[in-house]
């Protein structure tokens, strides 16, 4: 099979691809992505001399060049990450996230329909359900919870669902959706929760906390969202929404304190600074329908798995400073500027 992964040098398109090399070695991946800030082309260096890799820099929203790549390589599967995730961005400047994850999953769908992809997959966050009550703690985002954003970072996801969606029902385009909550291990880029803090640790820079640190996130380690899009775009029925998530619910001041622990830092190191706008309480994943439907079931737990990611920032600080210092941005010049 030949499937097209699209933002594929961001945090989970690059673990996505190694995961299907290493998985299904007889399958061809195809790596989209436009190198925004967030695109690092360097995390695919352990794939570039893989015969069934290749990359492509180009832009979801740009028709043109996508139906030509679509008519070249006659795509079985098209695994959609590439987006604008971020949403303390999305706050500052939302045009963006409207035109990429919007536009962008449209263009992909009407290359889809017109050169015959046999499944559409949208990957899709539990940012979409909006948030749940701190104290309600038995309850959680289903894939029947109403659709209820607070950024526009999440409406912009909210209506890349609507819209695959609609052209299921419209055009009959063969498509999944999956819904994971927040993910953590390597290669993701530090401007998110984690890996911000651990590289603020490093530096004993401040760790900014928002508001009171008491929001909650449901953590799931990056190669079980990965190998719960592998099945839902390989198995999971046509039309249907699949929750993702391994009920690792902690409060944020909770992650940074594990964080400076394992560092041995202070935790003097925490700065308490004015809260997200909008910011959403708790996230809380009911995963029950990809594990009774399809099998699905986490490798990681948390206490584990934040470790193994600690390290794995520590043993590749040299990655963390070209992405701090902007570096990474000429890599692509470098690899590909006279070919
Ligand atoms: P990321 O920001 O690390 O990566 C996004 C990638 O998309 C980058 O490589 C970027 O260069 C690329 N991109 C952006 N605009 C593009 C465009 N117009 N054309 C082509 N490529 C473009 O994000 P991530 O954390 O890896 O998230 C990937 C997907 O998973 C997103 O759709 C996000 O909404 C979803 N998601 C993320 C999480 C999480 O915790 N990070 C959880 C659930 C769902
Ligand atoms: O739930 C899935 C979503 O998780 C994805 O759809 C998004 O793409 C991804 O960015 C993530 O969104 P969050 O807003 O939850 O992640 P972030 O790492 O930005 O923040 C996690 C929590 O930590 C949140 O409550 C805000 C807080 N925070 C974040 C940063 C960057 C801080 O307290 N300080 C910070 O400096």
């Amino acid at each position: 099979m030949k499937i097209l992964v699209t933002g594929a040098a961001g945090f989970i398109g690059t673990n996505f691809v190694y995961y299907e090399l290493e998985n299904h070695p007889e399958d061809q991946i195809v790596a989209l992505d436009l190198l925004t800030y967030a695109g690092n082309l360097k995390n695919l260096d352990g794939c570039k001399d893989n015969p069934n890799f290749k990359f492509v820099k180009m832009d979801i929203r740009d028709r043109e060049a996508i139906y030509k790549l679509f008519e070249e390589e006659q795509f079985d599967i098209v695994a959609n990450f590439a987006a604008e995730s971020h949403v303390d961005r999305s706050i500052e400047d939302p045009e963006v996230f409207l035109r990429t994850n919007i536009i962008g999953t449209e263009v992909l769908m009407d290359a889809s329909l017109k050169y015959g992809v046999k499944r559409y997959h949208q990957v899709s966050t539990d940012e979409v359900y909006g948030d749940l009550p701190l104290e309600a703690t038995d309850l959680f985002f289903t894939e029947s919870t109403p659709l209820h954003t607070s950024s526009p970072y999440s409406a912009s996801k909210a209506s890349g669902d609507l819209l695959v969606m609609a052209y299921h029902r419209t055009f009959g385009l063969n498509m999944s959706i999956s819904r994971c909550s927040n993910n953590y291990g390597p290669y993701q880029f530090p401007e998110k929760l984690i890996p911000l803090m651990i590289n603020n640790a490093r530096h004993d820079k401040n760790l900014p906390v928002y508001g009171e640190g008491l929001n909650v996130r449901d953590w799931l380690h990056v190669y079980d969202h990965c190998s719960g899009i592998d099945l839902v775009m390989r198995n999971g029925e046509n039309g249907e929404v699949y929750n993702i998530g391994g009920h690792n619910e902690r409060h944020n001041i909770d992650v940074v304190k594990t964080i400076l622990k394992e560092l041995d830092k202070p935790e003097s190191l925490i700065t308490y600074v004015t809260d997200r706008k909008g910011h959403d309480l708790r996230y809380a994943i009911d995963p029950t329908k990809i594990e009774t439907k399809l099998g699905w079931k986490p490798k990681y737990n948390f206490e584990s798995g934040i470790k193994e990611t600690i390290n794995w920032y520590l043993n590749n600080q040299q990655w963390m400073d070209e992405v701090t210092s902007g570096d990474y941005l000429k890599y692509y010049e470098e690899m590909y500027g006279n070919r």
